[in-house]
């Protein structure tokens, strides 16, 4: 057996702290001490109260100054857009047409899928993100390329093939037979391996015939380990084209709903124009969306509200859309989602934001079982967070005189140079250069 112990300040989530009663969704230790075993957490606690106990011979890995968190979770994520962020001066029609569809072509080439897969999932470990549900292209080697490359590395991600049947350039379409048949032969190759789950991925409804549409709701209804991820309610030049596209339709939910696609396990990028009623029943059905700040504010899409998605009991978490949005960091995540919540007039705490970006996410892709916190028993995916990482850091984060304080400068300040070490697993997946 492996045991590690490692000694720093410990903070992890139990719960959702706009639901749960005050003190009870978080658990912190400024002196804390986390024990790995065989790439599980064996504890978590205080290190006044789990020093004595430590078996013999365990080596302590000290780490003063430094803050240990779960691993990140992107509940929302493009793996072949990394070369269209930062696309200058579109919304989300054009620039899918001008920036987005040329990137996704190349990746009819295995040797790029494989080149930019392993580039992604660098980016996600040097920013503390250890699990995320992620968009491939139309091309099935595009899925193997992210699957492998996450399979070396042990990383728990969830990923699909993108399906797309109409509306896109020739070359970036299948047709619903052979989307039915690269999606089926992906989930019979992939399911149970590693770390990794499979999600029927639809691009959105505009891209999608009612065929395909229905065709992926029989997928997913026959595979019922399988999540669903699509876009929804981003963009309103996007939500007329699906009007005009789905005039029976009571609104742009129903289009997903009437073809079996909104349940538990389905998760809707944006949502940030979507009304009480559909959030409502987005809510009922258990289904959760991926609020994406940096992608909605840099594509012009709009203000999502967390506080008309908490009210509808809906489970939010937070996506970077890479490429749409600008970071890779869900650290930057939580600062850009308390940005688009001061444009609302809503504050966002900053233990509401750390949540979004672990065990919501976590719940959003059915892995709390797993990871999302690092309560004993689950896997080992964590953090060591570096509050001195940068000369601003150290002096900001010395005068925070509270843990929320110290989250906040974070989610403001902080960047891939804060997270100083990544965990999978127990593993030491990746360390920041000089750390
Ligand atoms: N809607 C349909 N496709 C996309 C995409 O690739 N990115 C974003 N942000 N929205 C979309
Ligand atoms: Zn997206």
């Amino acid at each position: 057996m492996s045991r590690q112990a490692y000694r720093a300040a410990l903070l992890h989530m139990l719960d959702d702290p706009s639901r749960a009663p005050a003190g009870e969704a978080s658990s912190y230790h400024p002196d804390g001490l986390l024990v790995v075993e065989d790439g599980h957490v064996a504890a978590f606690g205080a290190y006044a109260d789990l020093a004595q106990g430590l078996a013999g011979g365990t080596e302590v890995i000290e780490l003063p100054g430094r803050l240990i968190t779960p691993g990140f979770v992107d509940a929302h994520v493009h793996y072949p857009q990394v070369d269209v962020m930062a696309a200058w001066g579109t919304q989300l029609l054009d620039w899918l047409h001008t920036h987005t569809f040329p990137a996704e072509q190349a990746f009819a080439d295995r040797a790029h899928a494989d080149a930019t897969a392993a580039f992604f999932l660098d980016q996600l470990l040097a920013n503390g993100t250890t699990s995320a549900l992620v968009f491939c292209t139309v091309h099935k080697g595009s899925v193997d390329a992210l699957f492998e490359a996450a399979l070396a590395r042990d990383m728990r991600l969830v990923a699909g093939k993108v399906l797309m049947d109409r509306a896109a350039p020739a070359g970036l379409t299948d047709t619903v037979e052979s989307g039915r048949a690269d999606t089926e032969a992906l989930i019979r190759v992939w399911r149970g391996r590693g770390r990794l789950g499979y999600a029927v991925t639809l691009r959105f409804a505009v891209t999608s015939t009612d065929t395909q549409l229905a065709m992926a709701g029989e997928v997913a209804a026959a595979h019922p380990d399988v999540l669903v991820q699509t876009h929804m309610s981003e963009n309103l030049d996007e939500i007329a084209e699906v009007a005009r596209l789905f005039p029976d339709a009571r609104d742009y939910l129903d289009v997903y709903d009437r073809f079996g696609l909104v349940g538990p396990r389905s998760v809707f990028a944006h949502c940030v124009h979507s009304t009480d009623d559909a959030l409502t029943r987005l809510a009922r059905a258990g289904a959760s969306a991926a609020f994406c700040p940096s992608s909605n504010l840099l594509l012009g899409s709009g203000l999502f509200s967390l506080k008309q998605a908490c009210a509808c009991g809906m489970n939010t978490a937070l996506g970077t859309d890479v490429g749409g949005g600008g970071s890779f960091s869900l650290l930057h995540m939580m600062g850009e989602a308390y940005k688009v919540g001061q444009l609302r007039g809503d504050n966002l705490d900053p233990l509401h934001a750390f949540y979004l970006a672990t065990l919501a996410g976590a719940k959003a892709l059915h892995i709390d079982d797993k990871v999302g916190n690092l309560v004993p028993g689950k896997e080992a995916d964590f953090l060591v967070l570096d509050l001195a990482a940068t000369p601003l850091l150290a002096r900001r984060t010395a005068k925070a005189k509270t843990l929320a304080e110290t989250l906040f400068v974070l989610s403001i300040l902080a960047d891939d140079r804060a997270v100083e070490r990544t965990y999978l697993a127990g593993r030491l997946a990746h360390r920041r250069d000089g750390a």
